[in-house]
């Protein structure tokens, strides 16, 4: 970088001091655009429950979604994304009920295309947590996820949930191969313009404690996912894992979490030219609710944060706070 001139001929403060100017010389602006709203879904009628865990987060009924999805569109939020709350009945060591096509998701993504059309994007996971006993995103074989057989499903859960309507496929699994597999198998299916948003750098974190108890899956989890989920101690290896996704097809790809990776999108953002989707997962938000209620912060900090991921190279955010700030912006 050239820096011409120096002080006191060369003085930043000049371009900070009107507001006007500052909005002039700014650099990254989040816009409503850049926003995904994550919505829980359960089963039953004229449901609204809170998710313990996560401060203003609801789970709902399928007669109150459409009224959620009515307002993201109302504000101009380009895309949702589903994910359902599954009971321990409707739960086995196999994930079967991933593989309904009447499940709760499909239903949905039925529902809201129905009514809404394309004027809002439908992004449902690919994977098997919410419908498994043991609360793992595949197939347990003797106590580990085995990958092969573990695809198998995804591409079944796949072409199910293309067919009730979902737009963009996040398989957030981590398995190795499925994006290639899923999409191939979308193409020989006649859903070639279906998109896959993998989630290509997803880290085994302590940060999406809240999520699981929203998805029904906390109490459930045996072990940890640390044999599929990325190290947090590594870098270079986010670079092979979106090398080997976007070799195979991914359209989009997600890091998570988001705040404490902003290095690992910076590096991808100089290193690929594929859209990066940051998700700013349940932890981080229930940290960030917290602190502004215990008045440790200010709300600023919500934007302040969304705004840095635009600063590291995010192309957009999934955020829980997307509906309760796109006023905002
Ligand atoms: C499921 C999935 C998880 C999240 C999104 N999809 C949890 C997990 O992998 O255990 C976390 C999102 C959040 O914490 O907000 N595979």
């Amino acid at each position: 970088m050239i820096i011409t001139g120096k002080y006191p001929q060369l003085r930043l403060r000049r371009n900070r001091k009107r507001e006007w100017s500052r909005r002039l010389t700014s650099e990254n602006n989040l816009s409503v655009n850049d926003l995904i709203l994550p919505i829980f879904i359960i089963d039953g009628k004229n449901k609204k429950i809170p998710v313990k865990t996560m401060p203003g987060i609801y789970r709902y009924s399928l007669d109150k979604l459409n009224s959620v999805v009515e307002r993201a569109i109302d504000l101009g939020i380009p895309m949702i994304a589903l994910f359902p709350y599954t009971k321990n009945n409707l739960r086995n060591s196999l994930g079967s009920e991933s593989l309904n096509p009447n499940n709760l998701v499909c239903r949905a993504c039925k529902q809201i295309k129905k009514k809404f059309k394309n004027n809002i994007g439908i992004m449902c996971d690919v994977a098997l947590d919410p419908y498994t006993s043991h609360g793992h995103d595949g197939l347990l074989v003797r106590g580990d996820v085995e990958n092969d057989e573990t695809v198998k499903l995804l591409i079944e859960q796949s072409l199910i949930q293309a067919s009730a309507g979902c737009d963009v496929l996040a398989p957030s699994d981590m398995m190795d191969g499925r994006v290639g597999k899923i999409r191939n198998a979308l193409d020989k299916n006649n859903f070639k313009n279906v998109q896959i948003l993998s989630y290509a750098v997803k880290y085994a974190s302590s940060y999406y404690g809240p999520f699981r108890d929203a998805v029904g899956s906390k109490n459930l989890l045996r072990g940890d996912k640390k044999t599929y989920q990325m190290d947090f101690k590594n870098s270079d290896e986010s670079l092979r894992e979106v090398t080997l996704d976007i070799k195979e097809g991914a359209d989009m790809i997600i890091v998570k979490p988001g705040l404490p990776y902003l290095d690992i999108i910076q590096k991808l953002k100089n290193n690929f030219k594929i859209p990066i989707i940051a998700y700013q997962v349940s932890g981080e938000y229930t940290m960030i609710c917290d602190s502004i209620k215990k008045k440790i912060v200010k709300k600023d900090i919500i934007i302040e944060t969304l705004t840095s991921f635009k600063r590291s190279g995010a192309n957009a955010i999934i955020t829980y706070f997307a509906d309760k700030i796109a006023k905002n912006l």
